[in-house]
C-alpha cells in the first residue's frame, strides 16, 4: 500500500494540498474530517446533541459514505459537532476500518492514495509511505478561513473565526483519544509565509523521495508477476 498521511490542525491548508497531490500522483483522496463532519451532522440532524455519546456512536454505525459530497458538511455547525464527536473513543473506532480500507485498497484501482486528518500518521496509518504534519499560526488560518467564507459570500467576523479555531484546536490537542499531535516520524510543513503554490511545492519536496520509491517498487514486483 501506498499512502501520504497528511494531518494537521483545522485550516492549515492540508485539505487543498492533499487534493493537489492526490491529482499530481493519480491516487485516490479521503478528507477524513467529512467522515467525523457527516457523524456530527446526522446527530444534530434528528435534533440530538452531538455531546450526547449513544447518539454519536448510532451515528458513527449507520455512517453512509456516498453521503459525503453533502454541501452542508463543510458548514461550521458540521466542523463544531465533528469536534465533539471526535473526542469520543467509541466514535473513532468506528470510523477506522472505513479509513484503513481505503488506504490498503484505494477506490478505482488507483495505485496509492493520500488520507487528511488530525490522526492518520500516528493511528490510521502508521506505517504511511510520507507522513506530513501541516500548520500555521492560528491568527493566519483564522485569515484564510475568514477570507474563504466572504469569498463563498457569506457572512463572517474575523474575531468570531478566530476563536472557533482556538477552541478547536483546543479540544483536538487535548483530547485523550488520537489527540493532534504530530507523529515522531512526520515531516512538518508550517505555511505561515507561504501561499498556495509554495505550500504545494513544498509538500511535493517533502513526500516525493519516498513516494517515488514506493511506486517504483510497487513496479518492479508487477513486473515479476508477468
Ligand atoms: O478537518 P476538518 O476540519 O474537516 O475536521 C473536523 C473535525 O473532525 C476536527 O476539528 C477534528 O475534531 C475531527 N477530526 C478528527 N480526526 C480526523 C479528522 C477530523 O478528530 N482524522
Amino acid at each position: 500500500m501506498i499512502v501520504i498521511a497528511l494531518d494537521g490542525p483545522a485550516a492549515s491548508g492540508k485539505g487543498t494540498l492533499s487534493k493537489r497531490l492526490a491529482r499530481h500522483f493519480s491516487f485516490a483522496h479521503l478528507d477524513t474530517g467529512k467522515l467525523y463532519r457527516a457523524v456530527g451532522l446526522a446527530v444534530v440532524r434528528t435534533g440530538g446533541d452531538p455531546e450526547d455519546e449513544a447518539a454519536a456512536l448510532d451515528a458513527a454505525q449507520a455512517l453512509d459514505p456516498t453521503t459525503l459530497g453533502d454541501p452542508a458538511l463543510a458548514g461550521d455547525d458540521a466542523a463544531a459537532a465533528a469536534s465533539k464527536v471526535a473526542a469520543m473513543p467509541a466514535v473513532r473506532a468506528a470510523l477506522t476500518a472505513f479509513q484503513r480500507t481505503f488506504a490498503e485498497v484505494p477506490p478505482e484501482g488507483a495505485p496509492g492514495a493520500v488520507l487528511d486528518g488530525r490522526d492518520i500518521g500516528t493511528v490510521i496509518c502508521p506505517d504511511a509511505t510520507a507522513k506530513l504534519f501541516v500548520t500555521a499560526d492560528v491568527e493566519e488560518r483564522a485569515k484564510r478561513r475568514h477570507r474563504e467564507l466572504l469569498d463563498r459570500g457569506e457572512a463572517s467576523i474575523y474575531a468570531a473565526v478566530l476563536a472557533d479555531l482556538t477552541d478547536r484546536d483546543q479540544r483536538d490537542s487535548s483530547r485523550a483519544t488520537a489527540p493532534l499531535v504530530p507523529a515522531e516520524d512526520a515531516m512538518v510543513l508550517d505555511t505561515t509565509e507561504l501561499d498556495a503554490e509554495q505550500a504545494f511545492l513544498e509538500a511535493l519536496r517533502l513526500v516525493e523521495p519516498a513516494v517515488q520509491e514506493a511506486l517504483s517498487a510497487l513496479d518492479e514486483s508487477e513486473d515479476e508477476m508477468f
